[in-house]
């Protein structure tokens, strides 16, 4: 009787509910009567406690599984970042940025990075290149600040602010090409960089900047951080793509389909390979950007954009650059940004780790979970049958950046032209 009403007897509380009690004797009396009950009795009762060292198993497993991701999360502490801090100065970083209409952030939070990492790093190794264009706020006057506080440090920069407007992805390529102009400039007068730190519209502290820097002891072809705009989500969906050129499976933790990414994002590698990222802050070598043909951003051919297909200039970039599959692209994990203070706080908690045990928990079997039920599929087909229709049309077409492709509609969807 006791298996029958557990909830009774261990609240210890008299007996079980009148309605149910003769219903359930009459039900099992005669069960119990026949000559196998004690065998079923007892095949019953093993089957329960196989039930219950399952699931004590299952939890032992879990805690032991979450004890141990977030060991890996709490690694990433101080000590690596002073590390990270003093390395890689003496470097010459050149800083491109684009602006639109985010006045309220260069004011408040974006300068003062700026000023804090150019002032850490040496003004005298440090070249801030800024355009804002069509913005109808007050971000003109904020950048005019950052143009007097950089002046005061001796820094030297091309603050442009105009009033051309712009939008979509050939534009936004216009845009980050004309980022790099004094690049190709400089490179004429015979200064050169080493690093080229391109910034987003995004809420950063100082050593995030010089954790980022020192991804991977500073050898890679690009490093990013992890930006996320409205948390637990990660933003910028449009240019991350894991080690096999796929897609997030998960908006949250921990993002990655492919078994390395994922495997190093659960570890909490300082530098998790992907094959094209762009979440808030990226730093690339300077050298493919100042090379005898020199790399820039592009936006898909027309031909292959009129099939209502499309690219992220910033997908496109990796996979034109030559330094690529030489010294691999990274995220890397514990340089967390934000598109907002409070989105930056909650990745950066005061203190333990950024992910809850519960994230932690969802992260790992919802991936799991995931992975199996879209085990056969994974790029989307529809973008597949595109792609081939329009290679088989031209025998000399060809698409490096077949990867970073998708179906025009979520880009309106998920980009939104929020942020540039
Ligand atoms: C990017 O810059 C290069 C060199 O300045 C230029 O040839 C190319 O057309 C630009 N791309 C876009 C999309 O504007
Ligand atoms: C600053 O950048 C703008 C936009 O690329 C360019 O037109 C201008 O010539 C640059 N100014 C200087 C002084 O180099």
């Amino acid at each position: 009787m006791s298996r029958i009403f557990p909830g009774s007897r261990r609240k210890g509380r008299g007996s079980p509910p009148p309605s149910l009690l003769p219903l359930s004797e009459t039900k099992f009396r005669p069960r119990a009567t026949r000559p196998s009950s004690l065998r079923l009795r007892a095949r019953r009762l093993l089957r329960s406690r196989a039930i219950r060292v399952l699931l004590l198993l299952f939890s032992l497993w879990n805690f032991a599984e979450i004890y141990l991701v977030r060991r890996h999360l709490a690694a990433s502490t101080l000590a690596h970042r002073h590390a990270a801090q003093t390395r890689r100065r003496g470097e010459r970083v050149y800083v491109a940025s684009l602006h639109w209409n985010d006045g309220w952030l260069v004011r408040k939070y974006w300068n003062d990075a700026v000023v804090g990492f150019a002032e850490a790093w040496g003004p005298e190794n440090v070249f801030v290149s800024v355009y804002e264009s069509g913005s109808w706020d007050d971000t003109k006057e904020g950048l005019e600040d950052l143009d007097r506080r950089l002046g005061e440090l001796g820094v030297s920069r091309n603050i442009t602010l105009s009033n051309k407007e712009l939008r979509r992805i050939p534009f936004l390529a216009e845009l980050r090409n004309r980022t790099l102009r004094d690049l190709i400039k400089l490179r004429d007068q015979g200064i050169y960089f080493d690093k080229i730190l391109f910034l987003n519209d995004v809420v950063f502290r100082t050593e995030d900047v010089l954790t980022l820097l020192d991804t991977n002891e500073g050898k890679y072809a690009a490093a990013c951080s992890l930006d996320v705009s409205d948390p637990p989500l990660y933003y910028d969906t449009f240019a991350l793509r894991d080690s096999e050129g796929d897609t997030h499976l998960m908006q949250t933790w921990p993002y990655f389909r492919s078994e390395l990414s994922q495997q190093a994002m659960v570890g909490n590698w300082p530098a998790v390979p992907v094959k094209s990222c762009w979440n808030g802050i990226v730093a690339m070598p300077a050298k493919p950007f100042v090379a005898e043909t020199p790399l820039t951003f592009r936006a898909l051919p027309d031909s292959l954009a009129a099939l209502h297909l499309e690219a992220s200039e910033c997908c496109l970039i990796h996979a034109d650059n030559p330094l690529s599959q030489q010294l691999g692209v990274y995220l890397n994990p514990r340089v967390r940004v934000g598109y907002n203070p409070r989105a930056y706080e909650a990745v950066n908690p005061r203190s333990g780790p950024w992910v809850s045990p519960w994230q932690i928990f969802k992260g790992l079997w919802g991936s799991r979970i995931l992975k199996w039920v879209y085990r056969t599929e994974t790029r989307d087909w529809i973008v597949n049958r595109r792609l081939e229709k329009w290679l088989a049309e031209s025998p000399g077409r060809s698409e490096p950046g077949d990867f970073c492709i998708i179906n025009e509609m979520q880009v309106l969807v998920e980009n939104g032209w929020a942020h540039v």
